[in-house]
């Protein structure tokens, strides 16, 4: 099994990749940190409890950073108030750890035997701040395969894709680490859909579930279908053959009205990073069911 770590600010489709990343076989969730992105913190933080409550996973959640490194938190209005609005969850049942977001990857990467695969499908703050306290961990990291980013436009404006401008010196950061980086940006998630229809071939409570938040989510529609910007990533991990995946040079924007863009330049500037420039949507929509059938 793949050992992960998924830094996320749930979200309806965070909730979605974290659902997903639970029952796949291939995959062994290690701990799942919370970052400020799509809402603030502190419903993050609860949004990510009531998801492994629903889904009852004994997985560690670990409260991150409440801002990005030098932006204010600025949210993002398609999630709703909650950042997971439309089903009604239990309580949850579980608490967070006592260590920061950044002390529990920490604590795991120098523990583990193994490299362990990070997975950030938010704001890419957490990582940042762990890489720069503590630099020597990076050859504990087998991968970062990260949504966000774009190399056609974005969606908050016509730069910049939303995870990447809400903290991009922390992105920045990253991307200039040195670790491998795989990035999922909008070039393929655009293209990863689920609609009502899709949806109604399964019928458990994890569908039932998903259709109700999916009806609250405003990147996309229930017609068309919404968006699964950060299950790719998690299906990236899984199953990379249904991406391609070329070598580019990108710097990452950090100033002016641009901030946040992940620019691609064809000279010596930039780092090279594997980005995701095609994705096989049918396939993903089967791998996105096929999943989903398993769940409760
Ligand atoms: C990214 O921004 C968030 O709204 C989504 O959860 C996803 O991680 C897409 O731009
Ligand atoms: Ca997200």
């Amino acid at each position: 099994k793949t050992p992960i770590i998924i830094d996320t600010d749930p979200g309806i489709d965070d909730a979605a990749a974290i659902g997903l990343a639970f029952y796949r076989d291939e995959l062994d969730v290690k701990l799942i940190t919370t970052v400020s992105g799509n809402v603030d913190i502190h419903n993050i933080t609860t949004n990510a409890l009531k998801l492994v409550t629903f889904f009852d996973k004994d997985i560690p959640v670990s409260k991150g950073m409440e801002t990005p490194l030098l932006k204010p938190a600025l949210g993002n209005k398609v999630h709703g108030e909650t950042g997971m609005d439309g089903y009604d969850f239990p309580e949850p049942t579980r608490t967070i750890l006592k260590e920061h977001a950044v002390e529990a990857m920490r604590g795991l990467l120098e523990e583990s035997d193994e490299k362990i695969t990070l997975v950030p499908i938010g704001p890419l703050t957490n990582i940042a701040a762990m890489l720069l306290m503590y630099p020597h961990l990076k050859n504990k990291i087998e991968q970062i395969v990260l949504m966000g980013g774009s190399l056609s436009g974005g969606n908050v404006n016509g730069a910049a894709e939303f995870n990447l401008w809400a903290d991009p010196h922390a992105a920045k950061m990253v991307f200039e680490s040195g670790v491998d980086i795989v990035m999922i940006g909008l070039d393929v998630t655009l293209k990863a859909r689920i609609g009502e229809e899709a949806l109604s071939k399964c019928q458990n409570k994890s569908a039932e579930m998903f259709d109700a938040i999916f009806r609250h989510y405003i990147d996309g529609d229930m017609e068309q279908g919404v968006v699964m910007h950060d299950s790719c990533a998690i299906a990236y991990v899984t199953n990379p053959e249904l991406f391609t995946v070329e070598p580019r040079r990108v710097k990452v924007i950090t100033e002016g009205p641009a901030a946040g863009m992940t620019m691609e330049l064809f000279g010596e500037e930039g780092t090279t990073i594997n980005v995701a420039v095609a994705i096989d949507s049918e396939a993903f929509q089967q791998w996105f069911l096929g999943t989903l059938n398993k769940m409760i």
